[in-house]
């Protein structure tokens, strides 16, 4: 049994609302298994007794367009409880014999709903005020509640916000209970699935590193498994589960392209070889990438040679490896959600992260992804678990082409030296003044541009060295950090009297969009 089959769980039928995954990670916070399904994916007899419970996702969509959305009416009569949201509580209401139809006044924003009658979904939500703040978002809304259906909420404009059917434990909110603008909202999820699901919590680092050991040694037995290290969060975790679940049988390649970061080759073998004692090979191929790169300006196309010159290098190492079955790779949940293949491993696509795009088809190895079923947040507390060190689970995105792409245009032995010795002072300095985790990537790049200074009597003419430091959730929009004054002073009189060949330093105030989080 697999983690997804053998764990109780609630069931997130997903219609396409942007919050879905919100709602699995809220329920997964409240120590729960949840585990997220397209509408076009699910039929009732994908249901067993794992699911206690279903929530429908909001969407884009219009109940009463039939052809636009699917749902197997024969899931409502599995005597599973349902929570429906937004689209989802349309949906219910409208498949039990109400009407939704098109709102007078469209809510989106904050509304203040008022209590009308007690109910489990909303034990201890409400205080004595009897009204709460939630976040809208609809033009439709249901406007007839269907037989045994009865009214718990209401808000200015949305008489049924709240309802419910008790007898057959169906509830539904035409608000978003998993968005933070909602006050409390976590609260409803909680009655959700401990009062009316009455499941137990099952979903802790510790329960997972369990489970994710016990599948491992089922699923590879025997047999060898290999694993690009890069040294980074997901990577560093699949590596150290696998230790745990099959020790000497792993065997990490970390290949140093010459493009990472100061000292990271020999953190990584401190880390993973000396003191977790993983098999560990450590390809230094700093040459082979600075000779293949040498005079390529595009950014694509340094990516593309970076890529595959990873892969040829990885697999000439893992060939040395004999009988080897299988590839361990650190594909998240987030990953496997946008493949579209929720339901199933065998369809999932591999990471397009260069590191190991291609690999098993040519070298015929079977898949195994322990993190599938985590998100980020997850996967860095089962690495505490996990024993690693909070320096390896809390570290900043580094992108795989590594600083390539953090120097713009052509890329020279001399300018790697330099980025290499200004990036290291920029994330000490960060570390040091207890910056570093406030913030969610930074660096240091090195432009093209070589500009005047003048040291001393001397008139100097050197590079423009870039910092960027940006705070964000998720990667996808990012602001710049807002730096203090003598912060940006003493990092930017650091990095110009320490390195010799830069004499000046710029901070990159552009927030994405328009701009993106790297230069290239
Ligand atoms: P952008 O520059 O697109 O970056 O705003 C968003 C996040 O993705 C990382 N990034 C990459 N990661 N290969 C990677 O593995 C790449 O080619 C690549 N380009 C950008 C970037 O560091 C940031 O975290």
């Amino acid at each position: 049994m697999s983690l997804d089959q053998s764990l109780d769980k609630i069931l997130i039928i997903d219609f396409g609302s942007q919050f879905t995954q919100l709602i699995a990670r809220r329920i997964r916070e409240l120590g729960v298994f949840s585990e997220i399904v397209s509408h076009k994916k699910i039929n009732a007899k994908y249901i067993n007794n794992s699911i206690k419970g279903i929530v429908l996702s909001g969407g884009p969509l219009n109940v009463n367009q039939k052809n636009k959305f699917s749902f197997d009416k024969k899931i409502l009569k599995l005597n599973i409880p349902i929570l429906g949201i937004c689209f989802g509580h349309q949906i219910l209401s409208k498949l039990n014999g109400g009407t939704v139809k098109q709102s007078k006044h469209r809510e989106f924003g904050l509304a203040n709903i008022h209590k009308k009658k007690d109910s489990l979904l909303i034990n201890k939500f409400f205080s004595n005020k009897k009204i709460k703040k939630v976040w809208m978002s609809h033009a439709d809304q249901v406007s007839k509640l269907p037989r045994n259906f009865k009214v718990i909420a209401s808000s200015a404009n949305s008489k049924f916000a709240i309802v419910e059917n008790n007898i057959k434990n169906y509830y539904g909110v035409q608000f978003h209970p998993e968005v933070t603008h909602t006050e409390d909202g976590k609260k409803i999820i909680s009655n959700f699935i401990f009062l009316i699901c009455k499941i137990k919590k099952n979903w802790s680092s510790k329960d997972q590193k369990k489970q994710l050991i016990k599948d491992i040694k089922n699923t590879v037995g025997n047999n060898k498994v290999i694993c690009a290290l890069s040294g980074g969060v997901d990577s560093s975790v699949v590596a150290q589960l696998l230790n745990k679940a099959i020790g000497k049988k792993l065997y990490c390649i970390f290949v140093n392209t010459g493009l990472l970061r100061k000292n990271e080759e020999i953190q990584v073998v401190q880390t993973f070889k000396k003191r977790l004692r993983i098999n560990l090979i450590s390809v230094n191929a700093e040459k082979e990438f600075l000779k293949k790169l040498k005079n390529v300006s595009d950014p694509e196309k340094k990516r593309k040679i970076i890529g595959k010159l990873f892969i040829k290098i990885f697999e000439r190492y893992a060939k040395k490896i004999k009988n080897v079955k299988f590839l361990a790779q650190g594909t998240l949940y987030p990953d496997l959600i946008e493949s579209k293949s929720v339901t199933g491993s065998q369809t999932s696509k591999i990471k397009s992260h260069h590191n190991v795009g291609g690999l098993p088809k040519k070298m015929n190895l079977k898949l195994v992804e322990p993190l599938k079923f985590l998100f980020k947040d997850e996967v860095r507390k089962l690495g505490l678990e996990l024993n690693l060190s909070k320096e390896i689970i809390s570290r900043h995105p580094f992108p795989g082409p590594g600083l390539a792409i953090r120097i713009p245009g052509i890329i020279t032995n001399e300018k790697i030296k330099i980025l290499k010795e200004a990036d290291y002072y920029f994330i000490r300095a960060l570390k040091e003044n207890n910056l570093y985790h406030k913030i969610w990537q930074a660096y240091a790049a090195l432009l093209p541009v070589k500009t005047v200074g003048v040291m001393g009597d001397n008139r100097t003419y050197e590079y423009l060295c870039l910092l960027r430091a940006i705070t964000s959730e998720d990667g996808m929009t990012a602001d710049y950090y807002d730096f203090k004054k003598s912060f940006m002073q003493t990092i930017s009189n650091k990095i110009v009297n320490s390195i010799r060949g830069i004499n000046r330093v710029v901070y990159d105030v552009s927030s994405k969009p328009p701009s993106t989080i790297e230069l290239e």
